[in-house]
């Protein structure tokens, strides 16, 4: 069942009769409520309105490969033949893995739907269709993984960078990689490495944005979220918000890898919401407890813990409710 059609009629957001509908598709009633059932399955809110039809709630412009290149100018001739628009598929960091291991250097690949989107620590993306953005980005470096150090915190500050260029504010980072709003997660970085611990190596940068999270799936996600649209008047496009993306990250990736993580390092510590807080870092199946005191520069979390500093290379950090007194003693 293709639902593009149906889709691309609805997204104008104005009412459908399901007879225009099926006349538009040359299809029966029967076959568009069948449509519209699916929609709905994937994550669309569609209203149905006896009288007037479908509709869903707001305009939506569907992901577009030339308005995605003509949004990024010069820089569309590193792309052409190099992005994929899809409408639905598994996980865009699988596709981008798959294009990695049939040979390509750099690649993007974007969905209006993922069936299986990954999230850091073995967590489901929650990725209904129209909604966000499911971005992923193959890219290649020379010097082998350890010269990646910091490289997630780095994508998490030229997101936030590409959000500022489109006008939104008081984004926050929560280390390694969260992009927050008032305590909330708006978008969500997962980064796939393959290649060599000494040579070259290829990485997919995977990056979940919210942009209208609909309220059915809502009860799918595990932790605070918000959406662009919660957030900010006028939210941009989508095609241009991943155009922007992509600007951002080929300069900011090229810096990287000429500088590393050191000339990040101040502006990754100058956004984290966590510095200075009390909070629990949870790995496997262990809690730590401890005060944030930033990031070292390699980008390891530094955490002031009862047992001492300790330098902590993975796990997630999630606020503490019991207070700090005023010696700063837990
Ligand atoms: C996180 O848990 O914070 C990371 C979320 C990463 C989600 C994105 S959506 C595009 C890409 N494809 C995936 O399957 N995951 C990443």
């Amino acid at each position: 069942m293709d639902l593009r059609p149906l889709l691309g009629i609805l997204a104008s957001g104005s009412f459908h009769s399901g007879e225009k509908l099926g006349g538009e598709l040359q299809i029966s009633r029967t076959a568009v409520w069948k449509q519209v059932e699916r929609l709905r399955s994937l994550g669309v809110e569609v209203h149905s309105v006896t009288g007037k039809g479908y509709r869903i709630p707001a305009a939506l412009s569907l992901l577009n490969e030339a308005q995605i290149l003509a949004g990024v100018g010069a820089s569309a001739a590193n792309w052409e033949g190099r992005l994929d628009v899809l409408f639905s598929t598994g996980s865009t960091n699988v596709d981008a893995m798959e294009k990695a291991q049939s040979g390509a250097d750099r690649y993007i690949v974007v969905a209006e739907h993922q069936s299986q989107g990954k999230g850091r620590r073995g967590r489901t993306w929650v990725s209904p269709l129209g909604a966000n953005i499911y971005f992923s980005m193959l890219v290649s470096f020379q010097s082998g993984v350890a010269a990646l150090e910091g490289l997630s915190l780095v994508v998490a500050l030229l997101v936030a960078r590409a959000l500022e260029r489109c006008g939104c504010r008081d984004l926050g980072l929560k280390w390694p990689n969260d992009i927050l709003v008032e305590g909330k997660k708006l978008a969500g970085i997962l980064l796939e490495i393959s290649g060599d611990v000494a040579g070259p190596c290829k990485v997919v940068i995977g990056i979940g944005l919210n942009v209208r999270m609909p309220s059915s799936v809502t009860e799918q996600i595990d932790q605070p979220f918000t959406d662009l649209e919660r957030c900010f008047s006028g939210v941009p496009d989508r095609n241009y918000l991943v155009a922007q993306l992509i600007l951002e990250l080929e300069v900011g990736l090229a810096e990287f890898s000429r500088t590393g993580f050191s000339e990040f390092y101040s502006l990754w510590q100058d956004r984290d919401i966590y510095k200075g807080r009390m909070v629990e870092l949870r790995s496997g199946g262990s809690v730590m407890r401890g005060i944030v005191h930033g990031i070292n520069h390699s980008g390891a979390l530094l955490l002031e813990t009862d047992e001492g500093l300790k330098v902590i290379t993975g796990g997630e950090v999630v606020p503490s409710l019991r207070p700090v007194n005023e010696e700063g003693e837990f």
